[in-house]
């Protein structure tokens, strides 16, 4: 059963949030960070990066595998999850780029791409992954269906989630139709989770991921067989838990 945290000041989320991951690197300076995209964790990084200019945690000796990326994107794609943890993230601290990963979504070839996303993944432990979740209980792009890939691999997304992601595009139709996304088994092997949900739109999936039947339906609820998952709800996100 995970841990539920739920905040009830809008304004403590992303301290909450960051203070799990700073505590992490302070106490493991080499930690091995695991990390999402989205609207969710944009709070968090902005309080890393604060944390970090007060001088109480640095990240020169962290590496980072990021979750997925869009295939076909150019990196410098004002949308890339590359542009987005360097403006978001990266650019602020102290980390050393080349010790940040993100599928490369531009690779001629794709398949390979995952191939060797997964083997750098294997030479390193993720002490700590950040999640998102999507409406449709999505995790990275691993998307609802009737089976679940364990590896890196190229997913083709759903209309649901092209619209939901097309808020940093033009409109729905320039949002890749396709990405490279970390697989489920990958996720499943951190050390520890952090689940990250904001928002009353996102209430129902996350109760279900949590308490409901575990399915690939849901690729959230597989987090149910993890021993190490923390949730961290808003108000709004957790107004069906008690
Ligand atoms: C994208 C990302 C996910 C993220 C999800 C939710 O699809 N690939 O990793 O969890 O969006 O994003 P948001 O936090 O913006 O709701």
């Amino acid at each position: 059963m995970a841990n539920v945290i739920k905040v009830t000041h809008e304004e403590d989320f992303h301290k909450v949030a960051a203070h799990i991951v700073a505590s992490l690197v302070q106490t493991s300076p080499r930690a091995v960070l695991g990390l999402a995209t989205g609207g969710t964790p944009v709070g968090l990084y902005r309080e890393l990066i604060q944390i970090h200019k007060q001088g109480l945690v640095s990240f020169a000796k962290v590496k980072s595998y990021n979750l997925d990326e869009y295939a076909g994107l150019p990196t410098e794609h004002p949308a890339s999850y590359r542009t987005f943890m360097n403006e978001h993230l990266f650019n602020h601290i102290d980390i050393n780029l080349e010790n940040t990963h993100v599928p490369d979504g531009q690779a001629t070839d794709l398949d390979a791409e995952c191939r060797l996303y997964d083997e750098m993944l294997s030479e390193a432990v993720i002490d700590l992954q950040v999640l998102g979740i999507g409406h449709n209980g999505h995790i990275g792009f691993n998307e609802p269906a009737d089976s679940l890939n364990p590896a890196t691999h190229v997913v083709t997304l759903l209309e649901q989630t092209r619209e939901a992601n097309s808020r940093y595009f033009g409109s729905v139709d320039d949002v890749p139709a396709q990405a490279i996304t970390m697989g489920v088994g990958s996720i499943m092997k951190a050390r520890q989770i952090l689940l990250l949900v904001r928002g009353a739109d996102k209430a129902e999936i996350i109760h279900r991921a949590v308490t409901g039947p575990i399915t690939t339906q849901c690729p959230a609820s597989l987090l149910q067989l993890h021993s190490n998952v923390t949730v961290l709800l808003d108000a709004e996100a957790g107004r069906l838990f008690q």
